[in-house]
């Protein structure tokens, strides 16, 4: 049986989230949508082409008129407006029109490319979001911001588009690996720290049943993941307040993602900064030290960082002041209260900045101690 939630959106239904372990209910519902014997694209990229896409084509197959596959190279790289001109070209090529859908199956790349790509093409199409990755399965398909990176920005181009449904099967995950897996779990605990305690304290009884990747632990921890998304989303969809509270750990996160030049991955980015955001809620008497060492120390178990090696605290406080975000009405930090709740806090100054990264940092001296 699969689990469904229905997202609101200007306080009315505006899609469902579908969570199972097949695709056993695909078609039935993009007949419901209305787009039987219409044409779907597939967007993908290069490497879930070969593992997912089959299963999901023979799916629409079932009810679409035809059904066009497009593959661009997989990766973060890909994310830009070159791959958006390739994508609609190739929508043109295949007369696709007004009432025709697109589909994107991948990770948080595929999903924001092909988002972008539906709310363009032909000034709007539909789309629906077919998530791989843990990452797109707990955030970026949920909540319908799409987009691509511009020059060194990311995510600096990009539309406000809800999908017309999110069809989340967790078998995907079985072939994704495993440094993928967990850079997603990253995303996955910081929704226990900004917003359920309960749930942070389930997923650490949860560990081994994580690590096993076993189907049920996996749904139900996605399934609150997506609730979480949805209530914030839906009390602040165009991000104008609440929904920055999604950007714990991402300030410095994202800052240490560029100044590594993206040898990290996000997720493993975003634990830092996580560790780092707490360390600064303690030293602004937010957390107590034991709540603060309790957060770091539960990264290591889900094979994440809590340190890394050679950071220049001016130079990443500096890159977070070139993030889109603080081009777009200045940083806003967030800060832990406690475990469970988060809150935007405009006053981090950069020296406690530094700190916060001093603490992340890994020194000869640490090795030596
Ligand atoms: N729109 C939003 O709200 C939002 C939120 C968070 C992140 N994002 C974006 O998401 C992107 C990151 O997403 P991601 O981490 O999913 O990266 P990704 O899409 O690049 O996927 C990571 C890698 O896993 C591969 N892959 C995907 N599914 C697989 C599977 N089932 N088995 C094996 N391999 C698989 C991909 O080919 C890729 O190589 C970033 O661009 C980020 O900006 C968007
Ligand atoms: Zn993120």
């Amino acid at each position: 049986m699969s689990r469904l939630l229905t997202v609101n959106y200007n306080k009315k239904p505006s899609y469902d989230i579908v969570i199972g372990t097949d695709y056993s209910e695909l078609s039935d519902r993009v007949k419901a949508l209305g787009f039987e014997s219409k044409k779907a694209v597939i967007i993908t990229d290069s490497k879930v082409k070969d593992l997912h896409v089959e299963s999901v084509k023979t799916e629409l197959e079932k009810v679409c008129s035809n059904v066009f596959v497009y593959a661009f190279e997989a990766g973060e790289p890909s994310k830009n407006l070159n791959t958006v001109q390739d994508i609609i070209r190739f929508m043109i090529e295949n007369k696709l029109n007004r009432n025709d859908l697109a589909v994107a199956v991948g990770g948080g790349v595929v999903g924001d490319i092909a988002g972008f790509c539906a709310s363009i093409y032909l000034r709007g199409i539909e789309f629906i979001q077919i998530p791989t990755t843990l990452l797109a399965q707990v955030d970026s398909s949920i909540g319908g911001k799409t987009g691509v990176d511009f020059d060194q920005y990311k995510n600096m181009v990009g539309a406000f588009k809800m999908p017309k449904l999110v069809y989340i099967n967790t078998k995907t995950l079985s072939t994704l690996d495993a440094r993928q897996f967990y850079a997603g779990m990253a995303e996955v605990m910081k929704y226990g720290l900004i917003m359920d305690e309960s749930f942070f304290e389930w997923l650490i009884s949860k560990m081994y049943e994580i690590h096993d990747r076993d189907d049920a632990t996996l749904e139900e921890m996605i399934e609150t993941c997506c609730i979480c998304k949805q209530k914030i989303v839906e009390r602040d969809p165009l991000e104008k307040g609440d929904r920055a509270l999604l950007n714990f750990g991402h300030t410095i996160g994202h800052a240490i993602e560029k100044y590594k030049n993206f040898e990290l991955l996000h997720g493993e980015c975003v634990a830092l900064g996580c560790v780092a955001a707490s360390y600064i809620s303690w030293q602004k008497n937010k957390l107590s030290k034991d709540e603060y060492y309790e957060i770091r120390d539960m990264f290591v178990p889900f094979n994440l960082p809590i340190s890394i090696d050679d950071l220049e605290p001016e130079k990443i406080v500096e890159l977070t002041k070139s993030d889109k975000k603080s081009i777009d009405g200045g940083i806003k930090f967030i800060l832990l209260k406690r475990v469970g709740k988060a809150y935007i806090d405009q006053t981090v100054t950069d020296e406690e900045m530094i700190a916060g990264i001093n603490e992340i940092n890994f020194t000869e001296e640490d090795e030596k101690a």
